[in-house]
């Protein structure tokens, strides 16, 4: 029965970036570059259903990048510790000394974490390729292209071909445009005894993997007609255009799933995000995280979700900014809206314009329509809360909670001082501040007498001509 040992080139600095942050760890979408990569091998490994394995390749940086994967994936990962990047070869060598299983496996297929867009069926047509040619000892993927600045040349010549990187090329060889897009599939004994041999004879003093290629060996080239897919990420602005390529993609995937998206161009919606059919996105609406959509929620121009989930049929308004809340079914939020981390709104509630509401659970029905900050708060069904609102949550020292029943109703420009409960269907007047629990059914009111003096306003308009 064959095997594939999986490994994932992700050992380098990406001096190129001229950043601190592990290339790989870039940010691509709402991931990073190498989650891209092993979703990819993990879809393909599921695609030829052959007992596999996934090995990263780890160096720059190495206890970040093992911890960003660990967190990520639930399958399992083992790492590979190259101590000095000395090349892609020396890599596939630590791949092998750091874990010998690895070398049990009938094949070692080799991708680079840096680059993303490559997708499981380009995989598939490696596997495929290998499958029905068994006197092949390894292929590579390939394709030809305009401008082959920077990829390592592929030179075809006797029975198979041979990799020359761009710095060692001769100007001839510099001219192919059939070039290397750095993944490779290999018969491990083939892979091990060429390793063996590699030497770092070359303008880079590197170990190259690609040396393990050569004119008189059974290895294929095949070529792919798509260079897109191939984009490697050698540069910030590279970073910038596989990014622009994933991004189009998946809103493509949401277009033809049934999501309405008038303006493609002005619309950023995170890999991770899901949304149901029968939503309309207005233009410059930006989704990010793991957001999660639900069916027929209208979202207007300007709406920023983060990790926030909304539920059916629920419309997000013009401007609103939310951060891992929950809108339930039927809610609408804004226009000009803020809902911090841990809010819950339920049903059919109405959030308002200029409304901020922070770690505060609003059950079903409630209306907060305009100016008013909840804090540390639970409000019960249908109650309805007037302009200018504020929980007054904070004494300077710590973070105290509100309790507000059902069916209650609160004025304009009443503040709370929390601890404070206010009962079930109860009243506070307009302009109170309350300071003292509220029972069910009670009324409160506390605020000063009014006091009006006939005639007296004159002298206060007069003195002020
Ligand atoms: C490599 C190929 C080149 C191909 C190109 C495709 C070699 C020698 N060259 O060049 O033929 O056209 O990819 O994108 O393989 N890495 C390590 N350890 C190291 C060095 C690199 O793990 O010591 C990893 C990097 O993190 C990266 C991958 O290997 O994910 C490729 O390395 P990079 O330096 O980007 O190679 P290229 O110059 O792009
Ligand atoms: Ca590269």
């Amino acid at each position: 029965m064959s095997s594939i040992g999986i490994a994932i080139l992700a050992a380098g600095k990406g001096t190129r970036l001229k950043i601190e942050r592990p290339k790989v760890l870039c940010p691509a979408l709402g991931r990073t570059l190498v989650d891209h990569v092993v979703d990819a091998t993990l879809k393909f490994a599921d695609k030829v259903k052959i007992p596999s394995h996934l090995t990263a390749i780890v160096g720059h940086k190495k206890e970040e990048v093992e911890a960003h994967l660990k967190a990520t994936f639930k399958a399992p990962i083992s790492f590979a510790w190259q101590r000095e990047q000395r090349g892609t070869g020396d890599a596939l060598r630590s791949y092998f000394s750091e874990n010998l299983a690895n070398e049990k496996y009938e094949y070692t297929f080799v991708v680079c974490a840096d680059t993303p867009l490559v997708t499981a069926e380009t995989y598939q047509r490696l596997w495929s390729e290998i499958q029905a040619k068994p006197q092949l000892q390894a292929v590579a993927g390939t394709f030809v292209t305009p401008a082959p600045h920077g990829y390592g040349r592929i030179i075809r010549g006797g029975k198979g071909f041979r990799i020359v990187e761009e710095k060692d090329a001769s100007p001839d060889e510099r001219k192919t445009q059939e070039v290397n897009s750095g993944f490779y599939l290999i018969r491990t004994a083939f892979l091990l005894q060429k390793l063996k041999g590699l030497n770092n004879q070359n303008k880079s003093g590197e170990f190259y993997l690609t040396d393990v290629f050569s004119q008189d060996c059974d290895v294929a080239a095949v070529i792919y007609p798509d260079e897109r897919e191939f984009l490697g990420v050698n540069t910030l602005e590279q970073l910038e255009q596989v990014t622009q390529v994933l991004r189009q993609r998946k809103l493509k995937d949401l277009m033809l799933s049934g999501v309405m998206c008038f303006d493609a161009q002005s619309t950023w919606v995170d890999w991770d995000v899901t949304v149901a059919p029968e939503t309309i996105i207005h233009p410059g609406v930006r989704l990010f995280g793991k957001t999660v959509i639900g069916k027929g929620v209208i979202l207007e121009s300007g709406v920023i979700l983060k990790d926030t989930q909304v539920e059916d049929g629920a419309q997000i308004l013009a401007y609103s900014h939310l951060e891992k809340a929950i809108v339930r079914a039927g809610a609408h939020i804004g226009p000009y809206a803020r809902l911090r981390p841990d809010s819950d709104i339920g049903a059919h509630s109405k959030i308002g314009n200029f409304v901020e509401i922070k770690k505060s659970r609003l059950a079903a029905g409630v209306k907060v329509s305009h100016l008013s900050y909840v804090g540390d708060a639970e409000i019960g069904e249908e109650s309805n809360i007037g302009c200018g609102f504020i929980t007054c949550n904070y004494d300077g020292k710590d973070k105290h909670k509100t309790k507000i029943g059902s069916h209650v109703f609160i004025g304009s420009d009443v503040q709370v001082i929390a601890p404070i409960e206010i009962g079930n269907s109860s009243f506070v007047a307009a302009g109170s501040t309350v300071t003292k629990d509220v029972p069910s059914e009670g009324f409160a009111i506390a605020r000063s007498q009014q006091t009006t003096k006939e005639g007296m306003a004159r002298k206060f308009l007069k003195s002020k001509k």
